[in-house]
């Protein structure tokens, strides 16, 4: 291994993968996921989400999430802890209940102290609050949307904030990787909460992009830049690039490698860009073709753990 070795080298804190506990069983799997000079941080992809955490109100489920926890320990690797307020992977109890603000407030509140309090120390990001707005910049609809409504984001930060206050607390999204209405609708959510003097230290720009359709690297700075300017640090969380139609092309691998490459440049290029973390590493346990049928190829390495021609674009940027 070497990418997470080599972000370090240029200032970087880390570069990561998303990992799950289904894929460790793999053993040659798990042996490069476990590799802290290729992934120095890893983020769970669904074991800390609320279906798992508490899928029966008020009794919390810890069992998943502290496998991923305990290989990050084990193998000297940050965490990225992911997610506490989402509209998606919520229990029925949650997304179906019969609420008043009153109530639904106190639940996630709950929600949010319970899964903190125990992951406290282990969590150098929480991914607060998930995927807020829909494209056009307007609030997503959801059960916390609809019952609480735009409260229900900074009461969820104020919440994390007391539950550990040394993780750094992110708004994550995704289509926020260029300017436009999504971006700008989550600038205002960051200096709407600062305003109110409520804690968030980052915004998570998912980036699950596609080949050929990468915004550039002048216009991914420049929406990094945009954030930062408010105070807060950046990073990209999700990142995959996909094919929209598989098997791909020596010339599409060839675009997705300048892709890949424009997203790393566009973290080192902003200071308070502190790192990557991509969807996963190999094709064998991406979510994309499930996701997005017909679409793949999206991670750096492929289904049988060869390395893509963006694996080597990256060496070469980093
Ligand atoms: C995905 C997981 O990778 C899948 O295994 C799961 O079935 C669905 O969720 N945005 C997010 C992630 O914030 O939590 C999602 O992860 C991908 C999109």
């Amino acid at each position: 291994g070497q990418l997470g070795t080599l972000a370090k080298a240029k200032g970087l804190a880390y570069f990561g993968s998303a990992t799950e506990i289904g894929e460790l069983t793999d053993t040659a799997y798990k042996a490069i996921i476990s590799d802290n000079t290729e992934f120095g941080q890893i983020t769970p992809g669904n074991s800390q989400k609320w279906d798992t955490t508490e899928p029966t109100q008020g009794s919390f489920s810890f069992t998943n999430g502290d496998v991923i926890t305990a290989l990050a320990a084990k193998n000297s690797q940050l965490l990225r802890c992911h997610t506490l307020v989402w509209h998606s992977q919520l229990p029925s109890w949650v997304s179906g209940g019969t609420w008043t603000n009153a109530t639904l407030t106190a639940v996630m509140e709950n929600h949010i102290t319970k899964v903190m309090e125990h992951y406290k120390g282990q969590c150098m990001h929480w991914d607060v609050v998930n995927e807020g707005f829909n494209d056009d910049g307007t609030y997503r609809t959801s059960i916390f949307y609809t019952t609480i409504g735009e409260a229900y984001i900074p009461l969820a930060f104020k919440a994390a904030a007391a539950a550990d206050p040394a993780a750094k607390l992110y708004y994550n999204d995704y289509n926020i990787e260029s300017s436009g209405a999504k971006s700008t609708a989550t600038q205002r959510l960051v200096k709407s909460l600062k305003a109110q003097g409520v804690k968030i230290d980052g915004v998570g720009v998912q980036a699950h992009l596609i080949v050929g359709l990468t915004p550039s690297l002048a216009a991914q700075t420049a929406n990094l830049e945009a954030f930062t300017a408010l105070g807060v640090e950046v990073a990209y969380t999700e990142l995959d690039i996909r094919h929209r139609s598989v098997p791909a092309s020596t010339k599409q691998l060839a675009t997705q490698a300048n892709d890949y490459a424009n997203t790393f440049n566009a973290c080192l290029a902003v200071d308070a860009c502190v790192g990557l973390t991509i969807w996963d590493w190999t094709d064998k346990y991406s979510w994309i073709p499930t996701f997005f049928p017909g679409q793949g190829q999206a991670c750096l390495y492929n289904e049988d753990f060869t390395k893509k021609p963006a694996y080597h674009a990256v060496v070469n940027v980093l």
